[in-house]
């Protein structure tokens, strides 16, 4: 059994987990409108991610005997208006992330849950990775987005990622 606090932030990660899914598909949805495909692929793959995000804190609960609730997801909510104005909302939802992350990871420390704070490790070091890989995406469209050509290079980069499967296994 773990801590109540500690069990309901993780539900409540899970959530917000499926939220990021749901809110990069709509990125991806806007990236494919504007006709970046290449963007609408990374969100696309980086939604994915978000769901095995979910899928792992998911997997904790029940190993550890924890009833896992399933809430409504709330519809994305942010304006889609500007291909980098988007990639900047995406850097704000990961530093928000992170700061959930880190919640939880205070109330098991809190309460001297290691297996807990073990199981977040990953969390911890993979938000990190995000919130690069949003200020890199940024940084670039920043260089690069005002140029036709060199958009169409930085389009092509996007869309050479692929799917796969999280590092961590439970
Ligand atoms: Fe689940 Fe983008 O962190």
């Amino acid at each position: 059994m773990l801590d109540k606090k500690v069990s309901e932030l993780l539900n409540d990660q899970v959530n917000k987990e499926f939220y990021s899914a749901y809110l990069y598909l709509d990125f991806s949805i806007f990236y494919e409108d504007a006709g970046l495909d290449g963007f609408a692929n990374w969100y696309k793959i980086q939604a994915q991610e978000e769901r095995d995000h979910a899928m792992l804190m998911m997997q904790y609960l029940q190993n550890n005997g924890e009833k896992v609730t399933l809430e409504a997801i709330a519809k994305p909510d942010k304006v889609l208006d500007d291909k980098l104005h988007v990639l900047e909302l995406g850097l704000e939802h990961e530093q928000y992330v992170t700061s959930l992350i880190h919640a939880i990871y205070d109330a098991a420390y809190s309460v001297r849950d290691f297996r807990t704070m073990q199981f977040l490790d990953w969390f911890v070091k993979e938000q990190g990775e995000e919130e690069k890989n949003a200020e890199d995406m940024i940084k670039k469209m920043k260089l690069f987005g005002d140029d036709a050509k060199s958009l169409y290079m930085l389009n092509s980069e996007m869309a050479a990622r692929v799917y796969s499967a999280p590092s961590l296994v439970l």
